[in-house]
């Protein structure tokens, strides 16, 4: 039994008021998120507290106390509203892993404004889309990444500044563009914080649909609530833990329980701006004596692949407990971990939507491996029948995993778009798109995601935009994008394309339309494979039919076909 007490024990009696004691808040209260992961830190004696440790991608080590993040953070918040930001104006962050990423978020949250983080390997059409959805206001970003933005400026005429985090004060400044250092700035002591309410906006993070383009996931401050205690009852944080979490902070998890959850608790967490190498991986877990690690499937099945010798090279007797989210976490990986680090990584079911952990495996609970776990104390979940949308009335059928909306960070609606937000309910169960089926004993097991979107090394991937992009190469005609099965990402995506008279396919174009992809959204969409097709399988009133590609490249049935144009 852990320090934690058992579910049961937890589950009786929950409330969240419980996080909310802990935090010192009170319905009708201010809660500002950047204070609440600075300042009060500090008001709590541990000014002096190492907050951040992060190691850049040349190797170099930066160290920044409880009081540094909470000066740095006042000091980007004051340059920001110098420039007239204020509340509830868009502050996209699109950088690599750099300290200001996550100093910056916190800035931006203190003024106020909302935090839209982009993963800085997006090209110039996810940054686009993005940017004109939300009608952002400024973005910080640096010098590596800036050609993207001045690509598609005309396309934004809402955004008003473009500042630079590390200008070296030389090279020209184009139209909107403003230099800032924060090494060069004098640190600001007093910062008054926006008096955010529970229900002021904080966090906008775009998540990949099925049918229309990325959707704004809207979250507000009270999202702290649960992201605190998930992170506590869960990841099991505490006072002397020195943490990891893996993600990026362009995706949620990365924010989450990258920045808000870690910081509020008051704990030590590491950062690698670096790509993935198992070595890297182990060397950054020893040298920093980590004791909490939160990755994802991907990473560890490459670790696994990296084999147990090198494992043994390494002294990671630090590490204390392991989770893991974002895609299926196989048996297989669960039982390697208990063997090399004589821990299982226990997994964890959430999604942008739910702002937290709504599902998982935690201390005190019996783990079974393969499964999600259990829905967290004060989270009701339910498979439902997908032909009632009702609740199965037992368990052992895979159905729909649907959740009751209720919890401190459930996302608020979609950003400008309510209307795709009420279709996320049927029967007051919020639908999540994915399958899962519960055994005798309430365990979630997952079974796949509902809908076509691609979950392509815990990264999801909108078929619909990447074949929106395609259309915009001269060659292509028509496309349809799928998933296909890939051993250490899962999933990848593979495009279906049929060309423009004139064009031949051949392995050049092949790799051109690759390129075009990467450069335009990202690396993570680009096709792994295109299959140059005569024509694609459409409904008689010409609706492309992915359902039967995916099939194809999974090698299931097809179904039916009744309504199919060239049978
Ligand atoms: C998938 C990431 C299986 C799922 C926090 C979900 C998972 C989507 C798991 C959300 C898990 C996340 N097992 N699948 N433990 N965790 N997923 O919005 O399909 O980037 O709906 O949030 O990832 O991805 P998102």
């Amino acid at each position: 039994m852990s320090h934690i007490g058992s579910y049961e024990d937890r589950i009786r009696d929950f409330s969240w008021s419980i996080a909310e004691k802990e935090l010192g808040f009170k319905p009708g209260d201010v809660i500002n998120i950047g204070w609440y992961a600075t300042d009060r830190i500090c008001r709590q004696g541990k000014a002096s507290k190492i907050a951040l440790i992060h190691e850049g991608f040349s190797g170099v080590e930066r160290r920044y106390t409880y009081n540094d993040i909470r000066l740095a953070s006042n000091t980007i918040g004051t340059f920001l509203r110098g420039l007239g930001l204020k509340n509830e104006d868009r502050v996209c962050l699109f950088m690599d892993r750099i300290p200001e990423l996550y100093l910056g978020f916190l800035g931006i949250l203190k003024i106020g404004a909302i935090a839209q983080p982009l993963f800085s390997a997006f090209g110039d059409e996810s940054l686009l889309v993005r940017l004109s959805n939300a009608e952002t206001s400024a973005v910080l970003t640096q010098k590596k990444h800036i050609f993207k933005v001045r690509k598609i400026l005309d396309k934004l005429p809402h955004l008003k500044h473009i500042i630079i985090v590390d200008h070296d004060g030389k090279a020209p400044l184009k139209e909107r563009e403003v230099a800032f250092s924060l090494e060069a700035s004098n640190p600001v002591e007093d910062l008054e914080c926006f008096p955010a309410k529970a229900e002021s906006p904080s966090v906008l993070h775009y998540t990949s649909g099925t049918t229309g383009m990325p959707k704004g996931v809207q979250h507000v401050h009270y999202s702290l609530i649960s992201q605190y205690l998930t992170a506590k009852w869960v990841l099991d944080l505490q006072e002397n833990d020195i943490y990891w979490c893996t993600a990026d902070p362009g995706w949620v998890t990365g924010t989450s329980y990258g920045i808000i959850a870690p910081f509020s608790l008051g704990v030590t967490q590491c950062v690698l701006d670096a790509g993935f190498s198992t070595e890297a991986w182990y060397r950054f877990i020893e040298k920093n004596r980590i004791s909490m690690w939160y990755s994802a499937p991907t990473a560890i099945r490459s670790l696994m692949k990296g084999g147990d010798e090198i494992v043994k090279k390494f002294d990671l007797s630090s590490l204390r407990h392991l989770a893991s989210v974002g895609e299926p976490l196989n048996s297989e990986a669960v039982v390697w971990s208990e063997r090399v680090f004589g821990r299982p990584f226990l997994d964890t079911y959430w999604q942008t939507e739910t702002g937290c952990i709504v599902i998982s495996n935690y201390p005190g609970m019996e783990v079974r491996p393969g499964s999600m776990g259990k829905p967290f104390p004060g989270i009701t979940g339910t498979i439902l029948d997908p032909s009632r949308s009702e609740p199965y009335p037992a368990p052992g059928k895979i159905g729909l995993v649907g959740l009751k909306f209720d919890w401190p960070s459930r996302m608020r609606t979609y950003w400008r778009n309510e209307e795709a937000f009420q279709k996320k309910f049927r029967n007051n169960w919020y639908i999540t798109g994915d399958r899962a089926r519960m055994d005798k004993d309430g365990y979630y097991w997952f079974a796949g995601r509902d809908d076509d979107i691609i979950n392509t090394a815990g990264h999801l991937v909108s078929p619909f935009e990447v074949e929106s992009a395609l259309l915009e190469h001269p060659a292509v005609a028509e496309s349809a994008v799928v998933s296909k099965p890939d051993p250490l990402n899962l999933e990848v995506v593979k495009a279906y394309v049929t060309l423009k008279p004139g064009f031949a396919a051949s392995k050049d174009l092949d790799l051109e339309i690759m390129n075009f992809i990467r450069k335009k959204l990202s690396p993570l969409a680009m096709p792994q494979e295109i299959e140059f097709v005569d024509s694609l399988p459409k409904t008689r009133s010409g609706k492309i039919m992915r359902r039967i590609l995916h099939a194809k490249e999974w090698g299931e049935e097809i179904g039916d076909t009744s309504t199919l144009e060239n049978e």
